[in-house]
């Protein structure tokens, strides 16, 4: 996903958008480059192709770029290969007009048509410079940079969160937004915008949410907001109380580790969002009793992590609230056409709330009249924005594009959920109600006590780290956390792996186990431990290597695996909290055994806005 960032005030811009470029690499990128109004009055381009160290190593770290007021981004390519000519910002023929841009224009062909019968002419493959010479023939006509980009606006079809600086308004940088994030920030002695918080932390903690179809002009220490009526608009801000090292690494080699090592903070403070004086507390998403009785099924549409806390959240919900629940890949609810019940509940999950499917679900649902639940990590996102009724993930901004400590804190939300689904329909009395509420917030110390139990992950992670294919086989919930260890190891360490539902395996796939497979066993449901058992042994007489995870206490297993980690015991419904720290870790160390990029794994993107 592409990050865009911009800066005008009394200081030296291009090192400022240098700093705040390199605090959106991990939404992952291919190209990167700035335009700054020079002291002539005109705007410096400067691109270049792969990472930001190659510009701004080019402009010795922004000192050789003289101006004020500029816009810099990071391109991750969507049209057009990644390359210097496609590289933003982009600009009309004369230089007159720049623009960065993250998002899709839908309709840049249509646009480009027009524009070419109007004697435009185009040097690059992307969307982007036709937005940016969009911008300009409404500028030509208008002769207004608000009018512009209202005009903009109201023709473009897409998502966009985009900044253009006009040569005729000197230290002035003006955007629009459309399902891309963007947020603006102000200072005495400067005003800043960016796609994300980390870019602008360590200037700024008052941050405006540029809302869908608003059109924003900052100048030194001040911002505009405009609605497509060209009303101006009054704007608050919101205080980011996130620590300005959380957007940084902290001491961590990775900030993958970083982020692990902070789950127990990360599961408190979604706890204590949550429950208050021993009893859950849904009235910030504004979820009553009474609408938890009325629901009739809960739908989960997510993605990637995401969907296997939804897995993990059909297990308990339907076992302890005895609601029906589906859940569903995002990319795939959005097209199948559900049949959608009048009392259902339907329930996004995005660390992001910005990921192009699990948002296009969301829109789906509301048109269906369905009542929608968001449970959402970053404040002010599109999904969040767009749901009935949100829920906060309290994990803070997550760098890492493996999520982990993100995933940790959703499943928290969907336990509190499960047991208030429960007690309000009466399934468990205040007893078990306590009981469950104690349970959970005891997990933060336990999932301290696992994460310092790592030394002998760290060894059986380099006796691993040369296989090339994984099985990860549990039942129940146990299945539910196989997925999110599987998808853990491969995209982190590139071993290719699979989750699989212990009980399925001899249904075909078992034929792929021979001398050495490695076999991953979860078993941490003990209702279900003996067919597991019986899982590892068929694998295991296959000649399979089998490690096995499981819970203290459960020491038959041994005979079993050649690597058995035992996690804390704790409520079967919360082993997953538990059960996926060593498998988080020992991707980790699989992946840094590697020497690969942790943090930023080949293909992957942290946010995905695109189809
Ligand atoms: C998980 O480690 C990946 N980063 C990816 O699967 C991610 O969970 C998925 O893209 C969903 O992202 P979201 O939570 O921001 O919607």
């Amino acid at each position: 996903m592409c990050g865009i960032v911009g800066y005008t005030g009394k200081k030296q811009a291009a090192p400022i958008l240098l700093d705040g470029l390199s605090k959106l690499e991990y939404r992952g990128y291919d190209s990167a480059g700035v335009a700054v109004r020079n002291n002539a009055g005109k705007h410096e381009i400067v691109k270049t192709n792969g990472k930001l160290a190659v510009l701004s190593d080019k402009l010795k770290k922004g000192k050789t770029l003289k101006g004020t007021c500029g816009i810099g981004h990071t391109r991750w390519a969507t049209h057009g290969m990644p390359s210097e000519i496609n590289a933003h910002p982009h600009c009309n023929d004369d230089r007159s007009i720049v623009a960065v841009h993250n998002g899709i224009i839908e309709n840049y062909i249509e646009l480009k048509e027009k524009l070419t019968g109007k004697g435009y002419t185009f040097y690059s493959e992307t969307d982007t410079e036709i937005a940016t010479k969009i911008v300009d023939y409404y500028y030509k006509k208008w002769k207004s940079p608000v009018e512009a980009m209202v005009s903009f606006t109201l023709r473009v079809r897409g998502s966009y969160a985009i900044a253009v600086m006009f040569e005729d308004y000197p230290e002035e940088i003006y955007v629009a937004r459309k399902d891309s994030p963007l947020i603006v920030g102000t200072t005495e002695d400067g005003s800043f915008l960016a796609s994300d918080v980390p870019a602008i932390l360590k200037y700024t903690r008052n941050i405006y949410y540029v809302d869908n179809m608003e059109i924003a002009m900052i100048q030194k220490g001040k911002a505009t907001f405009y609605n497509v009526d060209r009303k101006v608009i009054q704007k608050k801000p919101v205080k980011i109380d996130w620590d300005l090292d959380a957007a940084e690494k902290g001491g961590y080699k990775h900030f993958m580790l970083k982020e692990m090592h902070e789950q127990p903070k990360v599961v408190t403070d979604t706890l204590n969002s949550l429950i208050n004086n021993g009893r859950i507390d849904l009235s910030a998403a504004r979820l009553s009793d009474d609408e938890l009785r009325s629901v009739d099924r809960v739908r989960i549409a997510a993605c990637g992590s995401a969907y296997h806390v939804g897995v993990v959240a059909k297990y308990i919900t339907e076992d302890l609230a005895r609601v029906p629940v589906d859940v569903d890949v995002a990319s795939e609810f959005r097209y199948r056409n559900p049949v959608f019940g009048e009392n259902d509940l339907f329930v996004v999950i995005s660390q992001s709330g910005e990921t192009a499917d699990s948002l296009a679900a969301l829109r789906m649902a509301k048109e269906c009249g369905v009542k929608t639940l968001a449970v959402v990590n970053v404040l002010g996102s599109s999904i969040a924005k767009e749901a009935d009724k949100v829920i906060y993930t309290k994990a803070g901004p997550e760098i890492s594009v493996a999520t982990t400590k993100a995933y940790s804190a959703q499943l928290i939300v969907f336990y509190v959920l499960a047991v208030q689904l429960a007690y309000a329909r009466g399934k468990i009395d205040g007893d078990a109600y306590s009981r469950l509420i104690d349970e959970m917030l005891n997990l933060p110390s336990l999932i301290s006590s696992v994460l310092s139990d790592d030394e002998r992950l760290k060894w059986f992670a380099t006796k691993i780290s040369n296989k090339k294919d994984v099985f990860f086989i549990g039942r129940g919930i146990d299945y539910a956390i196989c997925l999110e260890g599987s998808l853990k190891l491969k995209e982190i360490s590139y071993i290719h792996s699979e989750a699989y539902a212990a009980g399925e395996l001899k249904h075909g796939t078992i034929s792929l186990v021979e001398d050495g497979t490695l076999v991953i066993g979860v078993i941490t449901q003990l209702k279900l431990a003996e067919k597991s058992v019986s899982n590892l042994t068929e694998v295991k007489s296959r000649g399979a290597y089998v490690m096995c995870l499981t819970s203290e206490g459960n020491y038959s297993l041994e005979e079993q695996s050649e690597f058995t980690f035992y996690i804390p015991k704790t409520n079967a419904y919360f082993a997953p909290s538990l059960a996926v720290i060593p498998l988080q870790l020992l991707s980790y160390y699989v992946s840094a055994a590697k020497g690969l990029d942790v943090d930023m794994p080949r293909n992957l993107a942290k946010c995905v806005t695109v189809e």
